[in-house]
């Protein structure tokens, strides 16, 4: 592109955000240095160092089943949000799905007719929750929910402390394998525990078939609501994403990709070795889950129609 047909194009008149984001974020870390130089506030953050205390009980390092856990849950989420995307932006799905009425799940009417997207984010969404709930269920009859529930108050100045750091760009020292930094642990929590449950009750709510049965739950939970906060649900999780992915390689990759990948606190390259093979199998899976692939696996278990 031309730097004439740039300034004609949509994005031009974007292109102040550049300049103002980068002033925004200098003023923010100037601003974050001078009041780590404050005595009050060195005194507050000797006080509150920018993680909680852990309760007692609490073990050190990761099980194997929550690596597994975690590569699950990256993996579904990955088509969850493809597919979730595909059902708000295709105009002309390349299929229409509708599940065989017989069997257990035989009703009066003819069931209905689904997109192949909307087939696909049901039918994953139904993996990605499975996986969850195994996962609360492990989280609590183990002790590895300490890591990820605040249980003291002390977390909220913790997380402005820990913001501190962050902003003044002296980040907080990396310890993950032991206890998360507040902020961190507020992330965590806030994912598992609000935005995934979230997920669950609006898209639950919006489900084709499922819908109906909510009727009596109308006036509270209407499936407009649903609608409306589906989607920056969605955008809750893609954010998080990009910020905990990015900040897993900027604050020491090697020992970070080993505690969640290969189970040790070391500087080997065993977790970054899992991590690529990781990505390889998600991007196999990308390039396979085709319409005509995915058109053929919803044939088994109902009409298929273009
Ligand atoms: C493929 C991209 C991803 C990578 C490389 C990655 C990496 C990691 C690493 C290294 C840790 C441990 C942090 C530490 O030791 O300090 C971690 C923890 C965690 N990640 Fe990810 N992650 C990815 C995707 C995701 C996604 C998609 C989610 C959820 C939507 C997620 C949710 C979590 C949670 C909740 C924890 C804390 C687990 C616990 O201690 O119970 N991650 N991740
Ligand atoms: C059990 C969990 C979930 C179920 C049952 C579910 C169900 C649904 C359904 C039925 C729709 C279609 C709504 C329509 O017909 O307009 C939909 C749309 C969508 N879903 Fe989900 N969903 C779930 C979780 C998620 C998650 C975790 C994400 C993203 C992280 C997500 C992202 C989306 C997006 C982006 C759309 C399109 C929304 C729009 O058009 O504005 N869903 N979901």
């Amino acid at each position: 592109m031309s730097l004439d047909t740039f300034r004609q194009s949509r994005w031009y008149s974007l292109v102040w955000i550049v300049p103002a984001l980068i002033g925004a974020a200098a003023i923010i870390v100037a601003l974050a240095m001078w009041l780590r130089l404050q005595p009050d506030v060195q005194s507050f953050m000797a006080d509150y160092p920018g993680r909680s205390e852990l309760p007692e009980g609490a073990t050190e390092g990761f099980p194997a089943w929550l690596a597994w856990q975690h590569f699950f849950n990256s993996f579904f989420i990955l088509f969850v949000i493809r597919s979730g995307w595909q059902i708000r932006t295709t105009k002309r799905p390349a299929a229409y799905w509708t599940r065989n009425n017989t069997g257990l799940l035989r009703t009066k009417g003819e069931p209905q007719r689904i997109s192949i997207h909307q087939w696909f984010h049901i039918s994953i969404n139904a993996l990605w929750l499975l996986n969850g709930l195994v996962l609360y269920v492990l989280l609590f009859s183990t002790n590895q929910w300490m890591r990820i529930v605040p249980v003291s108050w002390d977390i909220f100045p913790n997380a402005v402390s820990a913001g501190l750091q962050y902003a003044s760009l002296n980040w907080p020292v990396e310890m993950g394998w032991v206890n998360y930094n507040a902020l961190q642990t507020l992330a965590y929590f806030v994912t598992v525990f609000v935005a995934a449950p979230l997920a669950v009750l609006t898209g639950l709510r919006m489900t084709p078939g499922l819908a109906a049965r909510w009727k009596p739950l109308e006036r509270v939970f209407p499936v407009q609501l649903a609608r409306l906060l589906h989607f920056p649900i969605m955008v809750y999780f893609v954010l998080f994403i990009i910020v905990h992915v990015a900040l897993v390689l900027l604050t020491g990759a090697l020992n970070n990709l080993n505690h969640m990948y290969a189970i040790r606190d070391d500087q080997s390259w065993w977790g970054f070795g899992l991590f690529v093979a990781s990505l390889v199998v998600m991007a196999v899976a990308w390039v396979a889950a085709k319409p005509s692939i995915l058109a053929m696996i919803a044939g088994l278990s109902g009409k298929v129609r273009r």
